[in-house]
């Protein structure tokens, strides 16, 4: 039997995903779970022909030039890769893959959350609650918004986009969007297109981001965008934290331009988040756990073998991005 490829595995994995990859592969695995920085993780890919990799690697173009020769295929844990640097994987030769499917309806799931979350401030009542506390007994106290028959805009109507609308339809909610493109009739099942990302900020009561995080998202969320939502719209965000400037959202939930906001990723996550937004009562924040349950953790992983089991068939990788 041939030699099994020599594969490093940057943390610790899900036991479904491990068990596999050793079947597969001479696995190197991070049991402890340390976190490699570049100069790590181009020491242990020494001999490795694969590599699968998380978002706590930042895949720098300076990583890519460094690895080792051997180093033939990247396979990414996560859907979003914007901590890959695509262009120098392909000068580097340097197959790259993602995991864009098995993510999609936790983080589906885990917007609607942020969207009721914020619209019923479930997070200052959760700290009353934790606090031994009550609420005051006027019948508006603790009042937020009702959610059916209001407007949900989706900015970026692709695979989680769409698992988004089709829950909030069960919510009574009216979905529009944006997108590049108008998508087939029966993606768009009822939502209303908007040709311009402008139209579409202008009618979202919610207004839901699931953008990729590139240069022509970044900082989506201005003080002009903020300021063509409707007085009192409710933010959400569970795409990537650089597609909204902090400082525009906090100064208008700080006004109460905007109601309240939804937020599970944030610019400069995990150690350099704006401190504005714990201090304000009308967000609604969780630490980035869209794709954190038991089962999409180890589909993710599942699917990123599946790349790494094509590319050594010498078959094409399912979700190759570079
Ligand atoms: C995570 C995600 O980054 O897949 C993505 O794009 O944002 C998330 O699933 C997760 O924390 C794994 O590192």
């Amino acid at each position: 039997m041939a030699d099994k490829p020599v594969l490093l595995i940057t943390r610790d994995m899900p036991p479904a995903v491990e068990a596999r990859a050793v079947l597969s592969y001479e696995a190197r695995l991070n049991r402890v779970d340390e976190i490699y920085d570049s100069d790590g993780l181009i020491a242990a890919a020494e001999g490795a022909e694969a590599l699968l990799v998380c978002s706590s690697e930042p895949m720098t173009r300076e990583v890519f030039m460094r690895l080792p020769d051997s180093v033939k295929i990247t396979a990414c844990f996560t859907a979003g890769y914007d901590h890959v640097d695509l262009e120098a994987a392909r000068e580097r030769g340097i197959t790259v893959t993602n995991a864009p499917d098995a993510l999609t309806d936790a983080v589906a799931d885990l917007t609607l959350l942020l969207l009721l979350g914020a619209a019923r401030r479930a997070g200052e009542g959760e700290a009353i609650m934790r606090g031994g506390g009550w609420i005051d007994k006027h019948l508006l106290a603790m009042t937020g918004s009702e959610i059916g028959g209001k407007r949900l805009g989706i900015f970026g109507m692709g695979r989680i986009g769409r698992a988004v609308a089709k829950r909030a339809r069960a919510f009574g909610l009216v979905i529009h969007y944006h997108n590049r493109g108008r998508l087939a009739e029966d993606l768009e099942a009822g939502a209303v297109w908007h040709e311009s990302a402008a139209s579409l900020l202008e009618c979202a009561d919610f207004l839901s981001l699931h953008c990729p995080s590139n240069e022509a998202t970044r900082n989506f969320l201005n003080a002009e965008n903020i300021e063509r939502l409707p007085r009192g719209a409710i933010v959400i965000n569970s795409s990537r934290g650089d597609v909204v400037d902090d400082e525009a959202l906090i100064a208008a939930l700080e006004s109460g331009r905007l109601q309240a906001a939804g937020l599970d990723v944030y610019r400069g996550e995990p150690d350099d988040i704006h401190p504005g937004y714990a201090r304000l009562a009308n967000t609604f924040l969780l630490p980035h756990i869209g794709s954190a349950t038991v089962e999409t953790r180890s589909a993710m992983g599942l699917q990123a073998l599946d790349n790494l089991d094509a590319y050594f068939a010498g078959r094409p990788p399912p979700n190759r991005l570079a």
